[in-house]
């Protein structure tokens, strides 16, 4: 059986296909049109995940959606009944509604089959559900607690559940307008950072500030021993007054969710091109500790009531790698399970697990890696360099034994180089894994002025990650565990701070990716080789991208290689160094 799964008509939309519950590719949209956190209709992540899969549209059984329209009307109608919301957050409600039958005829244009085909093998999966089955039916586990924490899908913010087999149970949902992820995202809109998305800046940022503020936030958001989450409503205007939210055909945006009583809370708003001050670090700082403590309590209820000591994360607010790395420590699950793509663009896998195993399939897929994009071979990325005029600027050769290009691109980064490292299949979720990765020299503190500078132009206060060698882990970081897919912050030991400064937050903490020789052969052996060379089983990690998505395409790689200030790019087999750097 042949399940197509999309996100569509939000933010970061995306696309999946499952074989027989086996996935065989999942990509997010943004990639091909190259605007982060594309939101619409994916048409182009589903024809590509039909090419990977050597697949024709005929042969789709179902398409999962991660959106159920139904789903909730009782509440939604009692809400608008009781609290007789602003005319223009009603209109904005039927602006962004989703739209059923506009989605039969764009499926049926894209798949180019009658709409009656499409709409009969249409399942529609609230968006919860999709969070929740994304986590869990990837997972190892054959029993666990599951949990989504998130803005909104579909009416709700929060869902716990519990998950054995082909089955999961929802036990507690928190409803709009009640929202731990909307909090996070009033005080990241309050800090100036407006854009969709902007979350994980805030909490790159927190290490740099003490938690001052931390009593004033808590008087924004209450839970209690059961999981139930309340904001204290008069400081937020979602539920009440109009949001401007843009989710059609372009980056997606939601104006101000926060009121001016805010300003009286916690002083005035910084403006987006004001300076960053130690105010706004503590600010920060503040948010990610009240965060943290909500998500725990949320997540010590769930363990009272499930008493598993195995846990799946999903939502928007999975990918707070901060608080996920204390998890372990600070609620009784011994296990965590978190996969790649733990945002919207994770709900396209859910649909698709979801309508899987209602209809009764077999669990045998487990998510270890995160590579289910499309590749380009020798070939491809050859005639994609040829294409290219770099006379007298860069040398190119082809180092078609695996060992010996590991080898010569180790000796580069060694020696201070920034090389861009394109291999295999691109990367499912918001992280670079070391096959569309910039990588460099953890060991030189000047490794993350240099990268920003010269490439990323982005934010100085945001760390750059470490890919470790698995086997390495317990000698560079205290009480972690593996992690292929970089979801998880741990501190580094302090008598390794100093040798890989590059990747050492302000905190002493590092995103740590671990990579296995199983999951990741080649960037397993580059990491080797590099050891080999400096003793260090390490790599600074950032994403092959200057403000935009990651790339795909060698074209792109080859692009952004020429027109920022890399000095190396190896793709493929094939590998190319600047002449004058
Ligand atoms: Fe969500």
């Amino acid at each position: 059986m042949l399940i197509l799964g999309i996100n569509a008509y939000h933010g970061d939309v995306a696309a999946v296909l499952l074989h027989d519950g086996a996935l065989v590719a999942a990509i997010e949209e943004e990639r091909f049109r190259r605007v982060k956190h594309w939101a619409g209709f994916p048409e182009q992540a589903i024809q590509e995940c039909l090419r990977i899969a050597g697949a024709s549209p005929a042969d789709i059984d179902r398409v999962a959606v991660s959106r159920n329209p139904r789903a909730h009307l009782w509440r939604k109608a009692m809400f608008a009944v009781r609290n007789r919301p602003d005319p223009r957050l009603l209109a904005d409600r039927a602006r962004n509604a989703f739209n059923v039958t506009r989605l039969y005829t764009r499926l049926s244009e894209s798949l180019a089959l009658p709409v009656d085909h499409v709409r009969r093998r249409i399942d529609f999966v609230e968006h919860h559900p999709a969070h929740l089955a994304s986590s869990f039916f990837a997972s190892p586990f054959e029993e666990a607690a599951v949990c989504a924490i998130d803005g909104f899908g579909d009416f709700v913010s929060t869902s716990s559940a519990s998950g054995a087999g082909s089955r999961l149970r929802v036990s507690d949902r928190v409803f709009f307008p009640h929202s731990l992820g909307l909090l996070y995202l009033a005080i990241t809109q309050f800090l100036g950072f407006s854009r969709y998305g902007d979350e994980f800046k805030v909490m790159g940022l927190a290490p740099y500030g003490e938690p001052i503020f931390a009593d004033r936030i808590r008087q924004l958001v209450h839970v209690d021993e059961d999981g139930e989450v309340r904001l204290n409503l008069p400081y937020f205007s979602h539920w009440s007054q109009g949001v401007a939210m843009t989710w059609d055909d372009g980056e997606p945006s939601i104006g101000p969710v926060f009121t001016p009583l805010l300003e009286t809370l916690l002083g005035p708003a910084r403006q987006r091109d004001d300076a960053l001050d130690a105010r706004h670090e503590a600010m920060a700082a503040s948010l990610q500790l009240v965060h943290e403590e909500c998500v725990f309590r949320v997540l010590r209820a769930l363990h009272r009531r499930t008493r598993q000591s195995r846990l799946c994360l999903a939502g928007g607010c999975a990918m707070n790698s901060v608080a996920n790395g204390k998890v372990r420590a600070q609620t009784p699950f011994s296990e965590v399970y978190i996969q790649p793509a733990s945002g919207d663009n994770g709900t396209a896998l859910g649909a698709a697990l979801h309508s899987w195993h209602a209809r009764g399939g077999r669990r045998e897929f487990v998510m270890t890696h995160g590579y289910w994009g499309p590749e380009f071979d020798n070939d491809e990325i050859a005639r994609d360099i040829h294409g290219v005029d770099t006379a007298g600027r860069v040398a190119r050769q082809r180092i078609d034994d695996e060992e010996t290009l590991c080898q010569w691109t180790a000796e580069r980064i060694a020696d201070g180089k920034v090389v861009g490292w394109f291999q295999g299949r691109m990367e499912w979720g918001a992280r670079a894994l070391g096959n569309r990765s910039i990588v460099a020299d953890p060991r030189r503190a000047d490794m993350r002025d240099i990268i920003n500078t010269r490439i990323k132009f982005r934010e100085k206060f945001r760390p750059f990650a470490p890919s470790i060698a698995v086997e390495a882990l317990d000698e560079y970081f205290v009480d972690a565990v593996p992690d292929p897919f970089m979801i998880q912050v741990y501190p580094v030991r302090p008598d390794k701070r100093e040798v890989i400064p590059a990747v050492t937050h302000v905190d002493g903490s590092g995103r740590l990716q671990t990579v296995s020789r199983e999951s990741n052969p080649r960037y397993w052996c580059l990491i080797e080789a590099f050891r080999a060379l400096t003793g260090v089983p390490v790599l600074l990690n950032t994403s092959f991208n200057e403000n935009e998505p990651i790339v795909h395409r060698p074209a792109e790689a080859l692009d952004c290689f020429l027109r920022t200030n890399m000095d190396v790019l190896v793709m493929g087999n094939h590998v190319l160094e600047k002449l004058s750097n």
